[in-house]
């Protein structure tokens, strides 16, 4: 017994060491935002995943926040690239273009690369995962481990992953929503939906373009839902009634047009989308066993993801399940917090790299 324990320490001390030599870089690939966090250094690069391609070179001209700023303003000679849609990754070229850039930003291209750990959605398929694993290996890391962002999520807002009583988690990002039931270090059970951040933007741009006949950014919608929505508002409330000045284009003249709306005006756009995240958490609970839905009674329902910041969606939450709701202190960075956790569990792969690959290769069939 005593020599088992040795071994397994002397193993977890080599992986520890190993982990200490070489650079550990963590990455949170989201559909809105970028994160990359380095050890030692914190967090290196926070900007929107989106970039700019001159198409008359194929080279990528911007990306990031500066991308951003004139994505909505481009001539016919560039055009915008957002490597994921919906929280899948629909362009493995850009992805890897993406990334690059991002990488020699932050990482002297002359320093020996060591551990990478990327974050990428549950229901990725075992060959998009190889194909994130190929970026990975292509940027130059020896050392690539592919985490559930859901579960890094978690563990960012301070859930603990590994206990065996399952949490229920809900990370609301730009393009999904990730539902899941986690115990023992595992997602236990998911469903995600392409419902989030983006879409309720979209909502917001769809119900003034039909109420109103006005055409607005989905940068302005963005604004209006962070600045101006409160799910806790209800109709009769005097502040519900406060007007907000919309500023657009005319659907019919296409000239500059400028709109007042009431503030539960923007609520109303939004709520059937939270409604239906809602029937999906519900789905999920109910097909969970009974032992679990027991567990989740005890530990509540914690929120991350950009998405949970919905001014009131906590208690809009609380009421309609009946159970306490946390919402993380930084649920934008949720996923990178929970990789600068992770690193134990890292540092024991490392020690027994050879044998982790052939798990894992295991794990995704053999692709
Ligand atoms: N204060 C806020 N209130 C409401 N929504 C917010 C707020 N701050 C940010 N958001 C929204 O959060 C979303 C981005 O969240 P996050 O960075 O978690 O997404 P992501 O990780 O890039 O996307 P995904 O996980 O879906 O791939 C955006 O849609 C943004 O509008
Ligand atoms: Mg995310």
């Amino acid at each position: 017994m005593a020599t088992s324990i040795n071994i397994k320490n002397t193993s977890k001390n080599l992986g520890n060491y190993i982990f200490s030599k070489i650079p550990y870089v963590s990455v949170d690939l989201g559909t809105t935002n970028t994160i990359v966090y380095i050890k030692g250094k914190g967090v290196v690069f926070n900007e929107p995943t989106v970039m700019i391609r001159d198409l008359r070179n194929g080279t990528i001209y911007s990306y990031g926040k500066s991308a951003l700023i004139i994505e909505e303003r481009l001539n016919r000679n560039y055009s915008s690239i957002r490597p994921l849609k919906s929280g899948v990754i629909s362009d493995f070229r850009a992805t890897y273009e993406y990334l690059e850039q991002v990488i020699l930003d932050v990482f002297p291209s002359t320093k020996e690369k060591g551990v990478f750990v990327m974050a990428v959605p549950s229901r990725i398929t075992k060959l998009e995962l190889k194909a994130m694993k190929a970026i990975a290996h292509r940027l130059g890391f020896p050392y690539v481990f592919i985490e559930e962002e859901v579960k890094m999520s978690a563990l960012g807002v301070g859930v603990d992953i590994f206990s065996n009583r399952a949490t229920l988690v809900v990370d609301i990002g730009g393009g999904t929503t990730d539902i899941a039931i986690i115990a023992s270090g595992n997602v236990v059970s998911s469903r995600s939906v392409k419902i989030a951040g983006r879409y309720f933007d979209e909502k917001i741009q769809k119900y003034l373009r039909d109420k109103y006949l006005v055409n607005i950014s989905m940068h302005f919608a963005e604004r209006l839902k962070v600045n101006q929505l409160d799910l806790t508002l209800s109709q009769t409330d005097e502040r519900a009634k406060e007007l907000i000045y919309v500023y657009g284009e005319d659907v019919i003249t296409r000239l500059p047009k400028k709109v007042k709306v009431k503030r539960f005006e923007i609520v109303k756009a939004i709520l059937p989308s939270i409604r239906r995240i809602g029937i999906e958490i519900h789905a999920l609970i109910e097909s969970a066993p009974a032992q679990l839905v027991g567990d989740i009674k005890r530990n509540g329902m914690f929120l991350a993801g950009g998405g949970s910041l919905l001014l009131g969606l906590d208690s809009y939450f609380e009421e309609k399940f009946k159970l306490e709701v946390s919402v993380g202190d930084a649920p934008l960075t949720s996923v990178i917090d929970g990789t600068m956790k992770y690193d134990d569990i890292i540092a024991e792969r490392l020690s027994d790299y050879e044998n982790w690959l052939a798990l894992e290769e295991i794990y995704l069939g053999g692709y």
